[in-house]
């Protein structure tokens, strides 16, 4: 299903507009401004077609500084360029490796237009090798060449394809049977629900509103009925609520059942990144992002590896994506800017994915 907000579009292609969200103000303050995107020496300029927001965009901005997306497009003190997934093509490029005309698909700013130093890969990918992103991890640098306009539900996705090429093999491997999840109403919880129980793994989720129709292989609790869940012996808790208060909840119910925490997300999230100890007596939590995990994969088995984990996830994702997502289109930056705060807010509907055209 396809729902669409329109708005006044720019015409001078030579400037972009970009979306900044305020870091001094509530996340959900945002202002649009007017960029030149002059490209420096050896950049090439790329004009995007799309992208998605999602929750996980707000996380990218709330934990700015732990994460290191603050650093990836310089803005102004006080602002953020808060990075999303979309689709770009490029309209100046450098050299032969990276023509006008190239089409792909990854991290951007909220913006019409952006220049980066691109560089070709001899896996056909491009990658971004400017020093402002180095301390981000390759999966923020890399950029997937595609041949023709995708539907948009491959680049909403990537965020949740690259955390599940991961974290879905490692649980498996480790020989987990149960999973708790937070924040299970989220494309990202629905998802790992849907891959890992296809791998024989039983997932209990934890939600705002349990949905009238559930989904096959995932038992969901509201958050007030807390109180009603049991999990087994083993069980690994999948936070991406990110609420230490909700953790404690957690602990104070299936803590003895709980073998450990993977602090995946920060839906909940309102300061910064609570610690990774809960207590002495509760599970340990260790930290869990794609991208340093999906490199550390790529050390040990190889890129091939990692592609092959990669493009097996993304066929089942988009499988499960064009089945159950519904796509709200929006046309322009100042339609985008509306809805942002809803998105800081949660108010968006679960399983809607917004699809910018900017
Ligand atoms: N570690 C990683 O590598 C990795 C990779 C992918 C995603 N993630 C994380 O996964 C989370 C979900 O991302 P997504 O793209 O799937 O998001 P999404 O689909 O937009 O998530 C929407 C859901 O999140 C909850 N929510 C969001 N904002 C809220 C708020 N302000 N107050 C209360 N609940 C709120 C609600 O679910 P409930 O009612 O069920 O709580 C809502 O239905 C993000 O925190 C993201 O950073 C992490």
């Amino acid at each position: 299903m396809t729902m669409t907000s329109r708005s006044s579009r720019p015409a001078d292609r030579s400037c972009s507009r970009v979306l900044e969200v305020s870091t001094t103000d509530d996340p959900g303050t945002s202002r649009i401004i007017e960029d030149p995107a002059v490209p420096g020496r050896g950049e090439s300029v790329l004009r995007l077609h799309q992208f998605a927001m999602t929750s996980n965009n707000v996380s990218y901005v709330r934990a700015r500084e732990q994460l290191g997306h603050g650093r990836a497009f310089p803005a102004a003190p006080g602002w953020m360029r808060a990075p999303v997934w979309g689709e770009a093509t490029v309209v100046d490029g450098v050299g032969d490796g990276v023509p006008a005309g190239t089409r792909v698909i990854g991290y951007f700013p909220m913006a019409g237009s952006v220049a980066m130093s691109l560089e070709p890969r001899t896996d056909g990918t491009l990658v971004e090798t400017s020093a402002r992103r180095a301390h981000l991890a390759p999966v923020y640098q890399h950029y997937r060449v595609v041949d023709a306009p995708t539907d948009g539900l491959e680049f909403a996705t990537l965020h949740i394809e690259a955390l599940a090429s991961a974290l879905v093999p490692d649980l498996v491997g480790a020989g987990v049977d149960h999973v708790l999840i937070s924040s299970a109403g989220s494309k990202t919880g629905q998802a790992l629900a849907f891959l890992l129980s296809r791998e024989g793994v039983a997932c209990t989720g934890l939600t705002r509103d349990r949905p009238a129709v559930g989904q096959d292989g995932l038992t969901l609790f509201e958050y007030q009925e807390l109180s009603s869940v049991a999990v087994p012996p083993g069980t690994v808790f999948l936070d991406l609520a990110g609420d230490p208060q909700l953790r404690a909840r957690v602990v104070a119910q299936c803590g003895g059942a709980v073998a450990y925490m993977l602090a995946l997300g920060g839906t909940r999230l309102t300061g910064s990144i609570p610690p990774q100890q809960t207590g002495p007596a509760a599970p340990p939590v260790r930290r869990y992002s794609a991208g340093p995990r999906l490199a550390e994969v790529e050390r040990e088995r190889g890129a091939e590896a990692v592609r092959l984990l990669r493009d097996r996830t993304r066929q089942r994702l988009l499988a499960w994506a064009r089945e159950q997502l519904v796509v709200r289109r929006l046309d322009g930056l100042a339609a985008a800017a509306a809805v942002w705060p809803t998105i800081v807010r949660g108010g968006h509907g679960a399983g809607e994915v917004c699809l910018v055209a900017p």
